[in-house]
């Protein structure tokens, strides 16, 4: 009988998205598992895509994406980084951060090589490497005090003959740490001394609330990197522009890997949709002033579920400094994905369970708290309801 693949029988399901579909065939349910907002697109991103349709932008793009894209990201990086970077042949637009990861990591790893993967993280970048049929070694993220660091010795101990790559997000998902400069220097350092790729995943960069100025984005490794450094970043409008279901993002990568991602493009998805692309433009062109109320009223928020959480029996929870999560370990908890069941059944919330996000990540839940306050309340309220029952 034809068999799957043993490679994607590997590759195991979302734990994220396995509670969210119980969770979407219910009415009523206060939803936080994902990593969006109720906001909708603004408006002025929606008539750029209008406009981008009436005006032809329909038809197939080059692999790479836009060149007006492309420049307007290089103009991007140029004005919050001060990084120089070549559009032609340093940056890919691609259908979404996921895509850029893919791509990314396709370009890097060959089967039964390993990639060492900071955690608790989204899960998608293991999977990814899961995909390519190679092996993640994760590497928790030690919690000390208030705030996670990296686990430098157990980098050291991790790192082998088939350790390829070094992949970490920040601000993170789901911790919202955000790497110091320091901890950036001694991650490149790391993956020079080895000959490793660095992939950073910088999708939150601009949701910082530690940054002299909000709106100011996280310095991006970027900054520390030269141009022959194995080092890629992916990015996305999702986040920033709440665009999740755009599926616009880009991918900056030393010259050779950009090459060759753009080629793999075209037989993965070819290129970003034409339109999407162009309002993307129009984001980034017109959308600070709308980003930085959006970031105010994450910083709020963040500040509304902190204060609750506080007040819960048996919960811990670090301030994070950026991202839209918060992720309170529970004490005595050792089935994440049971308990958020069981809340998602009598309490209609609905959250992620620590789990999903692989090493360090069982006995805490993930919040995702971009949503309206009119439904953080009640969820915390909920939640609290739920922690004192238990
Ligand atoms: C850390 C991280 N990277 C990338 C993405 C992907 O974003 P998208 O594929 O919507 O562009 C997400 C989405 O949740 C994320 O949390």
């Amino acid at each position: 009988m034809a068999v799957l693949a043993r490679s994607v029988e590997n590759v195991p399901h979302s734990r994220i998205r396995e509670l969210a579909e119980v969770a979407m065939s219910m009415d009523g349910v206060l939803r936080l598992y994902f990593g969006e907002s109720n906001l909708p697109t603004p408006e002025y991103i929606k008539q750029a895509a209008a406009k981008a349709l009436a005006d032809g932008y329909t038809f197939y793009t080059e692999n790479a994406g836009l060149p007006s894209l492309r420049r307007a990201i290089a103009g991007h990086y140029q004005d919050w980084h001060g990084v120089e970077l070549d559009p032609e042949r340093e940056i890919v637009i691609t259908a979404s951060g996921v895509q850029a990861l893919n791509v990314g990591l396709r370009c890097m790893l060959d089967p039964g090589d390993e990639a060492l993967v900071l955690t608790p993280a989204w899960p998608n970048g293991s999977s990814i490497v899961a995909m390519a049929n190679a092996v993640v070694r994760q590497i928790p993220h030690p919690l000390c005090g208030d705030r996670y660091r990296v686990d430098f010795d157990a980098l050291e101990a991790a790192a082998g003959p088939r350790t390829r790559l070094l992949l970490y997000i920040s601000p993170s998902n789901p911790l919202g740490w955000v790497a110091t400069e320091q901890e950036q220097q001694r991650l490149l350092d790391f993956c020079r001394a080895r000959g490793l790729w660095l992939v950073a995943d910088e999708v939150y960069d601009r949701l910082y609330y530690s940054a002299p100025r909000l709106g100011e984005p996280v310095p991006s490794i970027l900054r520390k990197a030269t141009r022959e450094d194995a080092v890629a970043v992916v990015h996305s409008f999702s986040k920033s522009y709440c665009m999740t279901g755009w599926r616009v993002g880009w991918l900056i990568a030393r010259r050779d890997l950009g090459l060759k991602a753009t080629q793999l493009n075209e037989f993965i998805i070819s290129h970003a949709p034409t339109f999407a692309q162009k309002a993307g433009e129009t984001a980034l062109e017109c959308g600070e002033a709308e980003l930085v109320r959006m970031i105010e009223r994450l910083k709020a928020n963040r500040e509304l579920c902190l204060a609750a959480l506080r007040q819960m029996p048996g919960v811990t929870v670090p301030s994070p400094d950026g991202a839209f999560y918060l992720f309170p370990k529970i004490d005595g908890l050792t089935d994440s994905f049971a308990f958020c069941r069981r809340l998602l059944m009598v309490s209609k919330v609905g959250l992620a369970p620590g789990v999903a996000f692989g090493a360090g990540g069982e006995g805490s839940l993930r919040i995702c708290y971009a949503a309206d306050q009119s439904i953080l309340e009640p969820a915390m309220e909920r939640l609290a309801k739920f922690l004192r029952a238990r």
